[in-house]
């Protein structure tokens, strides 16, 4: 057989959104759409790595003799799903878009319409990401990010404090980037580099970032 770039690699990968559950039917989450993600386990399994793809409530599958899917709803979930597995790897890559928060209690049964106005408290769900940089030993550790303001900025202040190796830039001020779209355009950071790219299909964003990590992982 032909050697592939990652072969005898584990590469663990979190994607889509997660949902918060408020009462048995209803729950608070986002658009994600998971498309990154899977994209990343796709060419990362195409490469001969042994893929542990992590995913939130999405829509898309995946069938791959190299890629394990777990699916996980909430974000403690994800977290509690992500650590059985984060030490056995030796690339996270973390695209899911995680809830922030949760609501504080979950109502055990539907919530009546009743008065004008209903308060739900929430409160800050554990940030997975962060913990693996805390937890981090020869993982090579991937953020994204996401920002409305001072992009680049905030980028590298989360590569620091979070304690990445790389961290993908998502750009929301160019039409077709980011979460829902089929289409992306990053930036990529890492301490003494900084790569951008065009506006392209998912599938090949997943190719820039993957070679990013390569040359990163060889040095
Ligand atoms: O801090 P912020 O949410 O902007 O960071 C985004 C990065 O952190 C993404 O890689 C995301 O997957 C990850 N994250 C996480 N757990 C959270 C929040 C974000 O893994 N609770």
């Amino acid at each position: 057989t032909i050697s592939k770039s990652l072969d005898g690699k584990t590469v663990l990968i979190t994607a889509g959104p997660t949902y918060e559950s408020i009462d048995p039917v209803r729950f608070i989450g986002n658009h994600s759409s998971g498309k990154m993600g899977f994209s990343l386990a796709e060419e990362a399994a195409r490469r001969g790595a042994k893929v542990i793809l992590i995913s939130g409530p999405s829509s898309l599958d995946i069938s791959h003799p190299n890629i394990e899917i777990h699916r996980v709803t909430s974000a403690k979930e994800m977290f509690n799903e992500v650590f059985k597995y984060y030490e056995i790897s030796d690339i996270a890559i973390a695209s899911a878009a995680v809830a922030d928060y949760a609501p504080k209690e979950i109502a055990s049964e539907k919530i009546k319409k009743n008065d004008d106005s209903l308060t739900i408290e929430l409160v800050k769900n554990p940030d997975i990401l962060k913990t693996m940089g805390e937890r981090k030993s020869k993982q090579f550790l991937v953020g994204f990010a996401l920002e409305t303001q001072n992009e680049e900025e905030n980028a590298l202040g989360k590569l620091q404090k979070k304690n990445l190796d790389m961290i993908v830039l998502n750009s929301l001020r160019d039409d077709g980037a980011g979460f829902k779209n089929d289409t992306n355009k990053i930036k990529i950071f890492t301490e003494n580099d900084r790569k951008e790219f065009a506006l392209k299909a998912k599938n090949e964003v997943a190719k820039d970032i993957l070679n990013v990590v390569e040359q990163e992982i060889l040095k």
